[in-house]
């Protein structure tokens, strides 16, 4: 989930689909389509990108168009940008069977009234959008000629494609976020291609919808920052605010989210051709924090002076602020919004419906080894009471180098060397050795630790789970690392490793 940024679910088929396995499916909900459609689909998705692919290499006037674009080829490659040719049934070429359904349903074709079928998209530039794995999974057409209408046209809503899920360019982007940290939301298609053309790899666009708190999620999983960045004319400032809107469910106090507005005349795709990547990210730094962003909005044409005026801020600062999860954040915003309203934070609770912000779930990104992690403390802080109770052997499960990881591995070395030592005398010494806020959490934790357990069972009982999650996590990276490779490049161990892995899998579940 975290390497490829995928959910639990996806993560999960992928992993079966490398083993050979499949998932055991719930009943199907109706009207999900069947592993075939899919498959058909995507096939044919896949085919008609190569077609309209081919057919731009030998369309100097739809070259010239990227061309005058400023687009490069290595770019417009890149981005497998193609061209639909003018004319009703060009797919006739390529799907001899194009009355076939499945044309319908990929949004390839279209049948009017009359029953007669023909091409979606005709004399249109063509940019294929891919799912995360890389798939074709529908298109954008834009208008070559700036007097047909629309400008852009896109594939509907098909059995692979949900416009409210799927962001334009994130299979490309999906390296350059990670390395960068940070996602940058932009509008365009051509904001996210020029962009890229000009070192800027980390965008990516909504599909002409507003951003969805699926959108946000899905680049959460990704980066701990994300960026928006929408055009400087009014349009834009309305997207803004609604992607800031739709944001709110999914914010985490770890997610540090901001807004970018450029000059009135600008898209991201003008002003980077103009300023270049340099002034771009030097704009990216200041962006405004969702936080400002949302104060300023509200008290944008509200000057506070009257009662009436800070009764009207109140009013429209309750839906947005009953909306926020994330406690850190919602509390910081809650005090801002009272002091602007010139109440008490208290005040403003009586008078607000506001979500008990400690009884709120802490919804943080979602992290493999959550559990293991807790057991990891519990452990450690045992050992810390009753240090004798530990085992050479311990350094041997004990691997990895996370901070947690690290935690472990200095206690139980510590205890080793003063296994009658008083918890004190061993967390001095841990105090030279582990990462300070982890420290100050561990004595916290200390102090709370009931010792009325029966340390020794409790202790063994860990150390066996721990040893064994500890085993699955080494298997698991190994796993991730064959599966880096399609199964025709693997190598006749790992194909082995592989399978040993799907048959230990399958036991432990029986
Ligand atoms: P150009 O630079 O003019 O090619 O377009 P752009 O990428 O700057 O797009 P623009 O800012 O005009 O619009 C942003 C996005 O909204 C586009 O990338 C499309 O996804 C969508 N969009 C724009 N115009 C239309 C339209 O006429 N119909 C539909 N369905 N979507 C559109
Ligand atoms: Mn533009």
């Amino acid at each position: 989930m975290e390497y490829q940024g995928l959910s639990f679910v996806e993560a999960i088929q992928d992993l079966a689909k490398m083993a050979g396995l499949t998932v055991p499916q719930e009943a199907r909900d109706v009207g999900q389509p069947s592993a075939k459609v899919v498959l058909g689909l995507q096939d044919a998705l896949q085919q008609a990108a190569n077609f309209y692919k081919a057919e731009l290499k030998k369309t100097p006037r739809a070259i010239d168009y990227l061309k005058a674009r400023g687009l490069s080829g290595e770019v417009a490659a890149k981005f497998q940008i193609g061209y639909a040719p003018a004319g009703w049934q060009n797919l006739k070429h390529v799907f001899p069977h194009y009355e076939n359904e499945v044309l319908g349903i990929a949004g390839l074709v279209v049948e009017n009234e009359q029953g007669r079928r023909y091409d979606r998209f005709r004399d249109r530039i063509m940019f294929p959008i891919h799912d995360q794995k890389g798939q074709v999974i529908g298109f954008g057409g834009r208008v070559i000629n700036p007097i047909d209408t629309p400008k852009y046209y896109n594939s509907p809503e098909t059995p692979v494609f949900q416009k409210g899920h799927e962001l334009y360019g994130l299979f490309l982007a999906r390296r350059a976020i990670r390395d960068a940290g940070r996602a940058l939301v932009v509008e365009g298609y051509m904001d996210v291609v020029a962009l890229a053309q000009y070192g800027i790899e980390y965008a990516v666009a909504a599909l002409g919808t507003a951003t969805t708190p699926y959108h946000i999620t899905k680049l959460m999983r990704q980066a701990d920052e994300i960026v928006f960045c929408f055009d400087g004319d009014n349009a834009g400032l309305t997207a803004a605010w609604r992607a800031a809107m739709n944001a709110l469910p999914a914010l985490t106090d770890g997610l540090k989210l901001s807004f970018l507005f450029l000059p009135k005349e600008h898209d991201p795709d003008s002003y980077v051709r103009e300023f270049g990547k340099v002034r771009f990210e030097l704009e990216i730094q200041s962006a405004m924090p969702l936080s400002q962003y949302i104060l300023k909005h509200l008290s944008e044409d509200n000057s506070l002076q009257s009662q009436e005026d800070r009764v009207r801020f109140l009013n429209e600062a309750e839906p947005i602020l009953q909306q926020i999860n994330a406690p850190r954040s919602a509390m910081f915003l809650r005090k801002k919004v009272a002091e602007l309203a010139q109440i008490s934070i208290e005040e403003m609770h009586g008078l607000l419906k506001l979500p008990n912000l400690n009884k709120v779930p802490v919804k943080a990104k979602p992290k493999l080894t959550r559990t293991t992690l807790s057991m990891q403390r519990r452990f450690c802080l045992m050992l810390l009471m009753q240090p004798s109770l530990v085992d050479k052997e311990d350094l041997g499960w004990a691997v990895g180098h996370t901070d947690e990881d690290l935690l472990l591995q200095q206690t139980i070395e510590t205890c080793l060397k003063h296994p009658n030592s008083k918890p004190v005398v061993i967390m001095r010494e841990l105090e030279q050795k582990v990462d300070a806020k982890v420290f100050l959490e561990l004595g916290r934790e200390l102090n709370v630790l009931d010792e009325t357990i029966d340390f020794s069972l409790e202790i063994s009982g860990a150390r066996s789970q721990l040893r064994d999650s500890y085993a699955q996590k080494i298997e698991a990276a190994l796993l991730l690392s064959v599966s880096e490779k399609p199964l025709s490049a693997l190598t006749e161990n790992e194909r082995l490793l592989l399978k040993s892995l799907g048959s230990k899998a399958r036991q432990k579940r029986v």
